[in-house]
């Protein structure tokens, strides 16, 4: 991990309050691991104090890009700043997914795309079959359908509304899905429900816990995890990826 200055490439909206960012950031293009993740200082100045947490979405040569959803302050902020500006990047953190040479059905819900964008593609360069189920509120929201395709996986769409796809949770669609290992990121409701099936059927299965983080390098105990057994895993520093088999 290295705490660099990186160059804003690019930062532009990508559909409602999801927007893409590239950062100029050969360290972390060069070490980063699908599930990993980067901490941004959204400003120069102190608000907000702390660096927020957001998942490498793609590498392409030194550029890392993060995609991001305006949720409050900082995002605010981040969608704001400008090409050519610098910006204080940490990474990259924490503990990724295991890549197996096993069939994977991929699970997306709204923002939770971004960390498997990337995560599909280093699969496709290993040559392992994927499917790839995205879930979104409605037809317009539906992230990165392209990039998913793009790496040659099969892609079906789950829609709140039924304007595209499958009308109801993307969960629904995993009933139907063939593959041996899971991996999953989306709303905690969403996670509950793919590790609940994932046990029935008796699956390999990791998710990505956006929990909320402060330090991000595990200082602060602030992102603890209850864990089998009794104890507690910092979601910083032991995942954000985690077996569901760990978690209660
Ligand atoms: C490992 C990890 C990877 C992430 N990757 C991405 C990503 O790739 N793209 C992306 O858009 N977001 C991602 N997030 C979530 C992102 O970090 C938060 O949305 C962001 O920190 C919000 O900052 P803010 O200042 O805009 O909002 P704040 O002002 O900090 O928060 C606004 C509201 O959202 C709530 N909130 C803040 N963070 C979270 C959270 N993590 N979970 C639930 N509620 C929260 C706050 O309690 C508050 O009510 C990730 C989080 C983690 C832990
Ligand atoms: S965010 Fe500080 S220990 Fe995880």
């Amino acid at each position: 991990m290295k705490d660099i200055r990186a160059k804003i490439l690019q930062n532009k909206k990508v559909c409602g309050d999801y927007y893409k960012m590239a950062l100029d950031a050969p360290y972390i293009a060069k070490n980063a691991k699908p599930g990993q993740f980067v901490q941004v200082r959204c400003s120069d100045g102190t608000e907000p104090l702390l660096r927020r947490p957001f998942s490498v979405h793609k590498v392409k040569g030194k550029t890392v890009e993060i995609l991001y959803e305006i949720i409050g302050q900082g995002t605010e902020i981040l969608s704001e700043r400008n090409t050519g500006e610098t910006l204080d990047v940490l990474g990259p953190l924490g503990n990724g997914f295991t890549l197996s040479n096993m069939p994977a059905v991929i699970i997306a819900g709204g923002i939770g795309v971004a960390p498997l964008v990337f995560l599909a593609e280093e699969l496709a360069k290993k040559k392992i079959k994927a499917i790839v189920l995205i879930g979104a509120k409605t037809k317009n929201m539906i992230l990165c359908e392209k990039d998913f395709k793009n790496t040659g996986a099969e892609v079906k769409i789950a829609t709140d509304d039924g304007s595209k796809g499958c009308k109801g949770f993307v969960s629904n669609l995993f009933e139907k899905a063939v593959g041996k290992i899971v991996y999953a990121c989306g709303p905690a409701q969403m996670l509950k429900c793919v590790a609940d099936m994932c046990k029935k059927k008796k699956m390999h299965c990791e998710i990505s816990l956006e929990e909320k983080m402060a330090c991000g390098i595990g200082a602060c105990l602030g992102c603890a995890v209850k864990v089998k057994g009794g104890g507690y895993k910092l979601a910083c520093k032991d995942g954000p990826v985690f077996n569901i088999a760990e978690l209660i």
